[in-house]
C-alpha cells in the first residue's frame, strides 16, 4: 500500500460531492438450500462470506459510482450456525470513505423462510474497498455523508479500525524489512 498523491496533486483535485450513506445502503436476501452445507450440515462459512462480500461490493460499486474491488475483509464475526431453509438477509451501507477507499460495514440477519419469527443477527464483517478506474488504478471516491446517530457512530468505529489497520500493516513492513537487512530469508 502506497501513498501515491502528493498533497500537491490532491489539491489540484476537483472535488466531488458527497453523498449520503442512504444512497447506498443494500440488502441481499438468500435461501439457504442442501448446496450451501459444510460436512456438519449446517452452512458453510465461506457461502456466507461470497454473499458479505456481493453485498458490499455492490454498495462500493453504488456509492462510488464505478468499479470497485475488496481490498481486505476484517472482524467476519459468525454468531450463529446458519441453517439450510433459513433465508439470510445481508444488509450492507459505507461506514467510512477515504480518498480512494470505503469501509462497508454488514450484518447478516436470518430467519426460518416460512416462519413469522423476527430475523436473528448470525453475523457482522468490516470490509475495505478501493473503487479503481479502467486500468485498475486507484480513483477518488465521494466522501460518505452519515445521516443518523448510528452511521456518526458507524463512521468514527470505522475511523479506530481504519488507524488499527494501517499501524498494524507499517508495524509488520518494519518488521519484514528489519529482518531483510539482518540477513533472514523467510
Ligand atoms: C486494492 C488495490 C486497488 C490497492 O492498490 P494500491 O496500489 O495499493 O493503492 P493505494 O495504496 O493507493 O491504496 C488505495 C486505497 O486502498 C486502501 N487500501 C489498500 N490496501 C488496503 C488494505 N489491505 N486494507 C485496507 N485498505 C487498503 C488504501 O489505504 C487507499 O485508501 P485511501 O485512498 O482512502 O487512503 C490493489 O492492491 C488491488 O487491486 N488489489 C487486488 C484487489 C482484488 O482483486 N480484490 C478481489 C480479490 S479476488
Amino acid at each position: 500500500m502506497t501513498d501515491q498523491a502528493t498533497d500537491a496533486e490532491r489539491d489540484m483535485e476537483p472535488e466531488i460531492p458527497g453523498k449520503p450513506t442512504s444512497a447506498s445502503r443494500t440488502t441481499l436476501s438468500h435461501i439457504m438450500t442442501h448446496n450451501d452445507t459444510n460436512l456438519l450440515g449446517t452452512v458453510h462459512g465461506g457461502v456466507i462470506m461470497k454473499l458479505v462480500d456481493d453485498a458490499a461490493g455492490a454498495v462500493a460499486g453504488r456509492h462510488s459510482g464505478g468499479p470497485a474491488v475488496t481490498a481486505s475483509m476484517d472482524e467476519m464475526a459468525f454468531l450463529e450456525p446458519v441453517r439450510v431453509g433459513d433465508l439470510v438477509h445481508v444488509k450492507a451501507q459505507v461506514n467510512w470513505t477515504g480518498r480512494t477507499s470505503m469501509e462497508v460495514g454488514v450484518r447478516v440477519l436470518a430467519e426460518r423462510w416460512n416462519e413469522s419469527a423476527p430475523a436473528t443477527q448470525v453475523g457482522s464483517a468490516y470490509l475495505v474497498f478501493a473503487a479503481v478506474d479502467a486500468d485498475g488504478k486507484p480513483r477518488r471516491v465521494p466522501a460518505v455523508v452519515p445521516e443518523t446517530d448510528r452511521d456518526r457512530r458507524r463512521y468514527q468505529e470505522a475511523q479506530i479500525r481504519r488507524t488499527h489497520r494501517l499501524a498494524r500493516r507499517r508495524a509488520i513492513r518494519e518488521l519484514r524489512e528489519r529482518r531483510a537487512a539482518e540477513g533472514f530469508e523467510d
